[in-house]
């Protein structure tokens, strides 16, 4: 099965990435990714400026959320050129490393004639530019001006038009988008300190994890329909081969997963990459770019039957019943779902929780 996707001048393997973050934060773990197969490597994000980060720093919540204030690099991007830039290109082979690089137009003019030498491409963290276009499109233009490498400017979730912003960025010469950064400003709580449990110094965490996935399929989808020529970098709550598939599906031609090995474990990169080949072949695809080249359908119909129930799949556990929010759903004397057709309103909710997937629709 052919894993590999190609965009920009470049190949990866196969189409996962780590996002930038803790896991990728110096050499060493950079080339411990590299190791578990990734078709890429994102580096920690540099700045002119080391960050100086509050502890706690990052609340991991169930197995679907993280809320972090981490900022970017703690080292200074003197550490990043002189160790681990120089051991990370005389080790990673033929595994592109994309350097992401934040955050203003005159932090771009520092850091990109540095760190060139080294990138085979850069993602660009850009929330501090704020929601302005012709700003935004400054800080575009100045890359351009200044590299020749593939460069790709990261969404924050908070820009309230990711089609505009693809158009801005395309203009003005950039080569796609990483979509999406973490959610917020949001907060969690420690009620037992009347406290925040963990913040920066406004009260503030951002969140991400499986949690935000869905939120971060539709802005993919929303930037490949505005700009189909942008290449398109999916990331946020990849946690699965079919994770990968649905975001390829959405418009994306790699992924980048952070919070889920975060959460439920860092050997996670690997079980995705052996998953995948299963994964394709039991919905049908023949290589990840024939995922790339499907069109994705839109679902909105407006007619609809009734859904209707396999008895031998039915555990009997009910859930349908108790979460029916149109009271449309009693169990018969065998305590299987009968649906009261007068009251269903075909809205497909007992379909998709039904643990045993005994209702279809
Ligand atoms: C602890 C933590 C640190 C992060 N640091 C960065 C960073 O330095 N630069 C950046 O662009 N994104 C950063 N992110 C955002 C992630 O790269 C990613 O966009 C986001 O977490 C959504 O993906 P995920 O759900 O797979 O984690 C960070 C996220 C977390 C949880």
């Amino acid at each position: 099965m052919d894993l590999s996707t190609k965009f920009d001048g470049l190949t990866l393997k196969n189409p996962l990435m780590p996002a930038a973050g803790p896991l990728v934060g110096d050499a060493e773990k950079l080339l411990w990714l590299k190791d578990q197969g990734l078709g890429g490597l994102v580096a920690k994000t540099i700045s002119t400026k080391d960050a100086h980060i509050p502890h706690p720093c990052i609340i991991g919540e169930g197995n679907n959320a993280i809320f972090n204030c981490e900022l970017w690099t703690e080292y200074p991007k003197e550490k990043w050129i002189n160790e681990f830039l120089p051991e990370l290109k005389a080790k990673k082979g033929d595994t592109p490393l994309i350097l992401s690089v934040g955050y203003t137009k005159e932090d771009m003019e520092v850091l990109i004639p540095l760190l060139d030498e080294f990138a085979d491409a850069f993602e660009v963290s850009c929330h501090y530019v704020g929601t302005d276009h012709e700003k935004m499109g400054e800080v575009v233009r100045t890359i351009r001006s200044l590299t020749s490498k593939p460069f790709y400017m990261k969404i924050s979730p908070h820009i309230p038009d990711p089609a505009g912003f693809a158009h801005t960025i395309k203009q003005n010469g950039a080569n796609g988008v990483v979509a999406i950064n973490s959610l917020g400003p949001s907060m969690v709580i420690d009620v037992e300190k009347r406290q925040m449990a963990c913040s920066n110094d406004k009260g503030f965490v951002w969140m991400s994890g499986p949690v935000v996935k869905p939120l971060a399929l539709a802005t993919v989808y929303t930037i490949k329909q505005a700009e189909p020529s942008l290449t398109v970098i999916g990331v946020g709550g990849v946690a699965s081969a079919k994770d990968v598939i649905e975001f390829l599906l959405a418009g994306a031609s790699a992924v980048g997963m952070l919070s889920a090995p975060m959460l439920r474990g860092k050997e996670l990169y690997a079980k995705i990459i052996a998953d995948l080949p299963k994964e394709l072949e039991k919905y049908g695809f023949k290589s990840v770019q024939d995922v790339i080249n499907t069109q994705l359908k839109n679902a909105v119909t407006y007619e609809h039957d009734m859904p209707s129930v396999d008895a031998s799949k039915c555990s009997h556990c009910q859930l349908c019943a108790r979460n029916c929010p149109y009271f449309a759903i009693d169990m018969d004397e065998n305590r299987v779902p009968k649906f009261n057709p007068n009251k269903c309103f075909r809205c497909g909710l007992c379909a998709s929780k039904c643990p045993v997937k005994a209702i279809k629709f």
